[in-house]
């Protein structure tokens, strides 16, 4: 039985306090094993971008658990987020999110700098990265001379590098046309599986969601099995 890597226990989001607070997630639960890729949908400003911040230990919810790799995440303190975070997670954003004065295989090297491993399993690490997603070619190029597609597929080798339980995409496709948003998710949906990660893909995008495993719909603060 594949181990489970995430758990969501009633969590709940506020911003605010008082009378001017607004309660954007209500209850959400729901569990994620290794080698599970799965999508969530649901209309803009219903909480998609919230849940992703609180998996990825950028925020912390307002009341229930974050069990992520059988800690619970939920009530910790900002520099100890911050190292689940370091160790834990790798996020892909709509937006690459490159650094613009740094080559592909640089922007892979910073994230391991900042990682746990030695520097020369690094170097091997990027590389091997770097080749299975096809950019063996544009190793040192700078991300102004690189495509959309190429530089989300940078982005989501950058995401592995720190060898994550978790990928995190928000809107990954958000922009490419259809046939680069295809191969981007068909990318991160082949890492998951080859490396038995996990991965969760906000997306608005109907036509990608047939590469993912299971597609849960946020809606009014809470979460639905999509069908
Ligand atoms: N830090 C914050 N303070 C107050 N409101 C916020 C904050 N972050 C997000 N929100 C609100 O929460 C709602 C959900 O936002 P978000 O999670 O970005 O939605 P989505 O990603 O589904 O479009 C929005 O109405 C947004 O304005
Ligand atoms: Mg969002």
């Amino acid at each position: 039985m594949a181990k489970e890597i995430l758990r969501l226990e009633h969590i709940q989001k506020r911003f605010g306090d008082g009378d001017s607070s607004i309660t954007i997630l209500k209850d959400i639960s729901l569990t994620l094993k290794k080698g599970e890729f799965i999508a969530i949908v649901g209309p803009s400003g219903s909480g998609k971008s919230t849940l992703l911040s609180i998996i990825g230990a950028l925020l912390s919810p307002s009341s229930g658990n974050v069990i992520l790799d059988q800690e619970n995440i939920a009530a910790y303190k900002p520099s100890k987020l911050t190292s689940v975070r370091k160790n834990k997670i790798g996020f892909i954003f709509q937006s690459s999110n490159l650094v613009s004065y740094l080559t592909v295989k640089e922007q892979l090297m910073l994230i391991s700098d900042i990682s746990k491993t030695g520097k020369k399993e690094n170097v091997k690490k990027a590389t091997d990265l770097i080749n299975h997603l096809g950019l063996s070619h544009r190793s040192k190029s700078y991300p102004a001379k690189l495509s959309g597609g190429e530089k989300q597929r940078v982005a989501i080798a950058r995401a592995f590098m720190n060898d994550p339980d978790i990928v995190l995409a928000d809107e990954p496709t958000a922009s490419l046309d259809s046939e680069r948003g295809k191969q981007v998710v068909e990318m991160i949906s082949h890492e998951v599986k080859t490396r038995n990660k996990a991965a969760i893909m906000v997306t608005h995008d109907e036509r990608i969601l047939h590469l993912c495993d299971r597609v849960l719909r946020i809606e009014d603060g809470q979460i639905f099995e999509k069908i």
